[in-house]
């Protein structure tokens, strides 16, 4: 009896060193770019929760999906619906949105991108990520869904401004990754907030969303649907 016990602990000890060996085999990999990463995280969440303490009380998200299902079942009208998506790329928002909305005939949906992918590096990323070519994902949008092609700056113009009259509720979602065309966009809407609007950052660990973000607040009363450590949706109050 006693020699089973010993040979099934040997057993367990065995299958535990080849455990850590399989973990530090992997952490020695990639530990300079690991432990950067944790670090820098760590960080951007302990500012983000610092920021965010008092002010809100929500469960944080593991999945950017359950944010965006937030998002949707905290809307009373789910018919009515216009998003304009900042940074397409291949689509997988666009896709879960659709998915989503797909028997609802009235909402709307702008999704903007070059599809010629970022034009700088941006965090570990190189210039030209997400590149497509020129060409939005092959989708079938139902009528009132366009992809609009082209640099946002020059796209998101005081004449695309019309289609915001919209009396259903608005989300905006911000996706492109680099500070310059986010501001733009930000800058644009800033003031044609209104009640009930809908913000997402999908990199809001990101300095240059953070600030985004920041800035709103200090204009905008608005309160926290949902978050992960990342990204997170927000309601004008
Ligand atoms: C992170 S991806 C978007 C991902 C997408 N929202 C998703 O969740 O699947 C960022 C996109 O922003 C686009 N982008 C960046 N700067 C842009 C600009 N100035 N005008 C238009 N699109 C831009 C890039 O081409 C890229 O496809």
């Amino acid at each position: 009896m006693s020699a089973e016990i010993k040979r099934l602990d040997s057993n367990k000890v065995h299958i535990l060193k080849r455990l850590a060996g399989i973990i530090w085999f992997r952490i020695g990999l990639f530990a300079p770019e690991f432990l950067e990463t944790i670090l820098r995280d760590l960080w951007e969440v302990t500012r983000l929760s610092n920021e965010l303490r008092g002010k809100f009380s929500v469960k944080v998200r593991v999945r950017r999906e359950r944010v965006w299902k937030d998002m949707l079942n905290s809307i009373e009208n789910q018919n009515n619906i216009l998003i304009l998506e900042f940074g397409v790329a291949d689509g997988y928002a666009t896709s879960w949105w659709l998915k989503q909305l797909s028997c609802s005939s009235d909402s709307r949906y702008f999704g903007f991108d070059t599809f010629k992918g970022l034009e700088t590096n941006w965090r570990k990323l190189e210039s030209g990520t997400f590149n497509k070519n020129g060409l939005p994902p092959d989708l079938k949008l139902p009528k009132n869904w366009k992809f609009v092609i082209g640099d946002v700056r020059q796209e998101f113009d005081d004449k695309f401004m019309k289609n915001l009259d919209f009396d259903g509720v608005r989300i905006f979602m911000f996706d492109l990754d680099l500070a310059e065309p986010s501001k733009y966009v930000f800058d644009k809407i800033i003031n044609r907030l209104r009640k009930n609007d809908i913000l997402y950052f999908d990199e809001l660990k990101d300095e240059s969303e953070f600030q985004l973000l920041i800035e709103l607040m200090r204009v905008r009363k608005c309160n926290l649907i949902s978050t992960t450590f990342t990204n997170a949706a927000f309601r004008i109050l």
